[in-house]
This record gives C-alpha cells, sequence and structure tokens, in this order.
C-alpha cells in the first residue's frame, strides 16, 4: 500500500489522526470542525493558557461556544499540547499560525518558519502538510517545501503538501468554517486531493485549484479586493463630506442595483489582522519581480489616513461648541476593528485614541467586548478600563466617538444622554442635531453671538 492510499484509506474511515498547529481564531474553530467530522484531533500551540484551556473544555474564540470543546474533549476527539513531539503520531498537520507585517511592511514570517521547523523536526512518511497561514504566493513552495524536505523526504512523493487558505469571519452568525468553501492548491495532484479528502470530511464545499501558489494567491485577491473597496468609498466619503452629501444615503440607494455593485461601508480605518495586512504580503512579493502595485499602496494611503481624518471631525464638532480638543474629554465608543466580536488587533480605534491623546484630550472608552486596555495596546499614557454606558458617563465626556457599532449598544442612551456625538459607522440613524457623522454634512450650529471684542469697543 503506497503512503497516499494509506492515508486516503485512513481519512475516509476517519481513523486519521489529524493536528492543527496554532490555535487562534483560524485553527480552534477548525481543530473543532475536524473533531466533530470523527477524527482524533490533537491541537498545538506555544501558548500553554491556551492549551489548558481546551483540555479542560473551554474556549477563548467568540464564535466557538465552551459547550462543543467541552464536549469533543469528554469524547476524547480533542486535546491539546504545547510539545510538538506529538507530530511523530499525526497522519495530518494544518500550520495556522499568525502572519503579521513588520514595521516596514514586509512579511513577518517568523511564526510561520518556527511552526515548519517542529513539524519538519517530526515529519515522517506518508504524512500530509497543510499550511492555512494567508502569506504571499510562493511560500508553500519557496519557503515550507525545501525546510519540509531538508530531512530527506521528498514533497508530493514521500509526504504531501498543500495551501488552503482559511476565510473565516469571526463574529459572521450566517457563514463559519463548516459551510465557506474551501479552496485547497496541493503540490501536485496527490497532495490536492489528499488535503481535499481531510477537508471534505468536515467542510461542506471543497474548491481545488492548480497549485500552492494560485490557492495563495485567491486569498490574497480576495483580501486586496476588500482593502480597495473599503478605500474606495472611504474616498468617497470624504469627498461626500466636503461636498455637503450623505455618503450612507449615497451607498444605500447605490446597493439597490440588483446587478453589477456591491455595497463597501467607509470607516475610521482598516482593522484586524487580515485585510490591513495581507495586501502587503502581495506587493512585496510583486515588487521583488520588479513590479509596482500601484492600487494597494493608494488604498493603503487612504485608508491610514482615516482615523487623522475622524479625528479633525472630532475637533470640527467640539469647535462647533466653542471647544478645544486640548483638554476635552472623549469617550471612544467600540475598540474592536470591527462590531460584535472581541478582537483589538489593527484596530484604528487604537490609533484615534494615540491621536486624541496627543492633541491633550483626555480619553476614555467603553467596549462591552474589551474590559481592559493596558497603555502599551494603545500606545497611550496610562491603562484604561471599559466604561459601563449609563447617561451619567455620556454626559460626563464631552464627545463620545463611535468608533465600532456593537449590536450590543443601545445608541438611543447615547443619543440622549451625550453632549455631542461623532457617529463614524452609521449607528445613529437619520440626523440628529448633536450628531456629526463621517462622510455627511454637519448638523447646523445654532449661531452664538461673540462677547464684543474690547478692541472694537466704540466708546
Ligand atoms: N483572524 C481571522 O479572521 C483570519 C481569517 C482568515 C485568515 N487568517 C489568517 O490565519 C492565520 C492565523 O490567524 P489567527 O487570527 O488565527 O491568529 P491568532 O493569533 O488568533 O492565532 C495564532 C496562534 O498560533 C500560535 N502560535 C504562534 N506560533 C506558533 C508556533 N510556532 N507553534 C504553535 N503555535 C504557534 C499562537 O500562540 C496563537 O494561538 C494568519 O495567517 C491570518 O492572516 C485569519
Amino acid at each position: 500500500m503506497t503512503g497516499s492510499t494509506r492515508l486516503r484509506a485512513r481519512l475516509a474511515d476517519r481513523s486519521a489522526h489529524v493536528g492543527v498547529v496554532g490555535l487562534g481564531y483560524v485553527g480552534l474553530p477548525l481543530a473543532v470542525e475536524f473533531a466533530r467530522a470523527g477524527f482524533r484531533t490533537t491541537g498545538i500551540d506555544v501558548d500553554a493558557a491556551k492549551v489548558d484551556a481546551i483540555n479542560q473544555g473551554t474556549s477563548y474564540i467568540p464564535d466557538v461556544p465552551n459547550a462543543d470543546v467541552a464536549a469533543l474533549v469528554a469524547d476524547g476527539r480533542l486535546w491539546a499540547t504545547t510539545d510538538a513531539s506529538v507530530v511523530t503520531d499525526l497522519d495530518t498537520v494544518n500550520i495556522c499560525v499568525p502572519t503579521p507585517l513588520r514595521k516596514t511592511r514586509d512579511p513577518e514570517m517568523s511564526y510561520v518558519v518556527s511552526a515548519v521547523e517542529q513539524v519538519a523536526r517530526y515529519l515522517h512518511a506518508g504524512m500530509l502538510v497543510i499550511l492555512e497561514s494567508t502569506t504571499y504566493p510562493g511560500t508553500t513552495e519557496e519557503l515550507v517545501k525545501p525546510m519540509l524536505e531538508a530531512g530527506g523526504l521528498t514533497a508530493g512523493v514521500d509526504f504531501f503538501l498543500a495551501f488552503s487558505p482559511e476565510r473565516v469571519d469571526p463574529g459572521n452568525p450566517t457563514f463559519n468554517t463548516r459551510n465557506v468553501p474551501k479552496v485547497v492548491g496541493g503540490l501536485g495532484r496527490e497532495s490536492t486531493d489528499l488535503a481535499a479528502a481531510l477537508y471534505g470530511a468536515a467542510i461542506e464545499t471543497i474548491v481545488p485549484v492548480g497549485s500552492p501558489q494560485t490557492a495563495e494567491m485567491v486569498k490574497l485577491l480576495e483580501n486586496t479586493f476588500r482593502m480597495v473597496n473599503i478605500a474606495l468609498v472611504n474616498e468617497i466619503a470624504l469627498m461626500c463630506d466636503r461636498l455637503g452629501m450623505d455618503v450612507w444615503e449615497v451607498v444605500g440607494a447605490a446597493a439597490t442595483k440588483p446587478f453589477g455593485f456591491m455595497p463597501f461601508y467607509p470607516g475610521p480605518g482598516l482593522g484586524g489582522h487580515c485585510i490591513p495586512i495581507d495586501p502587503f504580503y502581495l506587493s512585496w512579493k510583486a515588487k521583488q519581480s520588479g513590479f509596482d502595485p500601484r492600487f494597494i499602496e493608494l488604498a493603503g494611503q487612504i485608508n491610514s489616513a482615516m482615523p487623522h481624518f475622524v479625528v479633525d471631525k472630532i475637533a470640527e464638532a467640539l469647535n462647533r461648541r466653542r471647544k478645544p480638543l486640548n483638554g476635552s474629554t472623549v469617550l471612544v465608543l467600540g475598540l474592536t476593528y470591527k462590531r460584535d466580536i472581541d478582537d483589538i488587533r489593527e484596530s484604528p480605534s487604537l490609533d484615534v485614541m494615540a491621536l486624541l491623546q496627543a492633541k491633550g484630550a483626555r480619553v476614555r472608552y467603553a467596549d462591552p467586548y474589551v474590559p481592559a486596555l493596558n497603555a502599551r495596546q494603545w500606545r497611550g499614557e496610562v491603562d484604561l478600563t471599559s466604561e459601563m454606558l449609563t447617561a451619567p458617563a455620556l454626559a460626563g465626556a464631552d464627545c463620545v466617538a463611535i468608533l465600532t457599532d456593537h449590536r450590543a449598544i443601545d445608541y438611543r442612551i447615547v443619543v440622549e444622554s451625550a453632549r455631542l456625538v461623532v457617529d463614524t459607522r452609521n449607528a445613529i440613524a437619520g440626523s440628529h442635531p448633536l450628531v456629526f457623522k463621517l462622510g455627511a454634512p454637519s448638523p447646523a450650529t445654532p449661531r452664538v453671538a461673540l462677547p464684543a471684542d474690547p478692541a472694537q469697543a466704540v466708546t
């Protein structure tokens, strides 16, 4: 029996022992789906707290219910470890570790390299290795393959290698790991088929493509598409702001077109571990071949200017109240990069807060998903804790800035109690005399008679 026939049989009858390296937003839901499909599943993570949580049957990812983890752990189908030597016993391993950017906007591949080193140490014939971390086209063949082959085994012959991008959308109540189609590109037909067989046990639709490089590029096209379209609508919002028009009304009406248009919405900037980062992996790779990727650079410039625009908007709103930003208290509503999740990575709220502080504002925040924020996380001078959204807390701020529109927040209380609101997400429907919206005309300011200028006084 060849290695591939044996593995195919073990995947078909679920006797394969599968592993997931990196148990975060991507890895834990995937491990849970594999275990649910009937595989004995082992999670490997360098973070002992995550490993302990799983083995105690608890989840730290909001989209994964505690009860699901508890049931699978109790059944003996899911467990976790920090000890990578367990790879010796695994038939398959999926690598789901972070791929951030360096300060220079170059790919930071150290997590992938260290995870692949661990797998390479215990790699054995007949094994299937799949990289899921989002990365530049060519990573699987140019970086991962040589590292795994260094021990003497050949990819596509002695062991199998594929790339499959993760498309999970945290907080999405409709789409999850199971029902989002999975793109799979293997190094050769055998690798693609085996990867498709593994995922096919746990995921509804599999989309095979011709190579790992194609699969890597698919993910980058998807995320670049989002980044560029968000930048486009952010620029339209800036134009509407200048022209005294309401971008929310414009996008809402355009979205009624049943073909050829897809709505994107403006906001305070881009956040999360994917959209602001992944396109720069592509841009970095393209530049290595002398290709200048203009859309990505331009979109990055527009999106990264948005926090500055929001701070200007807050200053303008305060100015209408004859208050300087310097010395005013701004209560930021929503820290996470999008609604109804607990993830603050790359969140533009943190940039807005740092900019407000630099201009002398006193910054407070409220976010039901983020109980505390240390000074380092927001480049601030002090640690902060989330405030309860009571009428006195709202009224105690000179301005309330809505930066993330969590559904759990009661926006009626915000409008009733706040002295001034800057709404960057259209969380407050319609127009209101106290609410300044991103990309919409400012509410009319009642004219206030200025005190007489003593220099002009007629004696
Ligand atoms: N979060 C998302 O919405 C999302 C969506 C699609 C794709 N992705 C991509 O998936 C990958 C993982 O993202 P994430 O959000 O799950 O990250 P995460 O930070 O939530 O999880 C990564 C995990 O990997 C662990 N880890 C790091 N180095 C390790 C090592 N050498 N060995 C074992 N464990 C290690 C970390 O401790 C952490 O638990 C990234 O490439 C990301 O771009 C993320």
